[in-house]
């Protein structure tokens, strides 16, 4: 059994793949530190803080670990997992997000674009392009061990931040932070 947990970094992933892993007695296995075990990293991106992943040898790698196990999966890249029993996409409320996110001493660049993608539901919509069935649970006001019984019960919903109007209010602030950074990078 392979069960993936996404979702935008500081939804929560790491928290339920270690409860979910511990309910079950399954593996848990962390995309990006395997990958990085790996060396499966082509060069380092200063203006995102982040790794460039190379993609093709990153899925045959994960294909051939994950094999026969009976494992739970943290990544932020569900397309990099060629096969898995169940996705779950984790969602959190972007104003708390964004809260918590601040808080982590990231620049302002990347977490903007963080909660931005939380907005648009960047990663659920990766991970329904690249899997047939895919359960996106709320995170927001929920303990952990209620979010670990959700998955197993496979009580899903549907979420669209952009109907709530203050999100769409913090979606057009984001939108002039992420633009000043790309202006201050053409203006170089
Ligand atoms: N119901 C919940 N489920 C999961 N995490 C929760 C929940 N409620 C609060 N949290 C909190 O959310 C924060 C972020 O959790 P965590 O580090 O597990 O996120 P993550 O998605 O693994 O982040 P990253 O992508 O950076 O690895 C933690 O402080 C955690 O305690
Ligand atoms: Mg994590």
């Amino acid at each position: 059994m392979i069960i993936i947990i996404t979702g935008t970094p500081g939804t929560g992933k790491s928290t339920i793949v270690d409860l979910l892993s511990k309910t079950l007695g399954y593996e848990k296995l962390h995309v990006s530190s395997f990958l990085i075990q790996n060396k499966v990293f082509s060069e380092y991106d200063e203006l995102h803080q982040s790794y460039i992943i190379d993609e093709e040898k990153a899925i045959q790698l994960l294909d051939e670990y994950i094999k026969a196990r009976n494992i739970v999966i943290e990544t932020i890249y569900p397309s990099l997992i060629s096969h898995a029993d169940k996705v779950i996409v984790l969602r959190k409320d972007p104003r708390l997000l964004y809260e918590e996110l601040r808080k982590r001493g990231w620049n302002e660049l990347k977490v903007a674009e963080n909660v931005m993608a939380e907005i648009l539901g960047v990663i659920s919509s990766e991970a329904k392009e690249y899997f047939t069935k895919v359960c996106e649970i709320n995170v927001t006001n929920r303990k952990p061990e209620e979010v670990v019984e959700r998955v197993l019960k496979e009580q899903c919903e549907e979420i669209d931040w952009l109907s709530i109007e203050e999100i769409g209010d913090l979606l057009i602030s984001l939108d002039k932070i992420i633009s000043s950074y790309e202006d201050s990078i053409s203006d170089e």
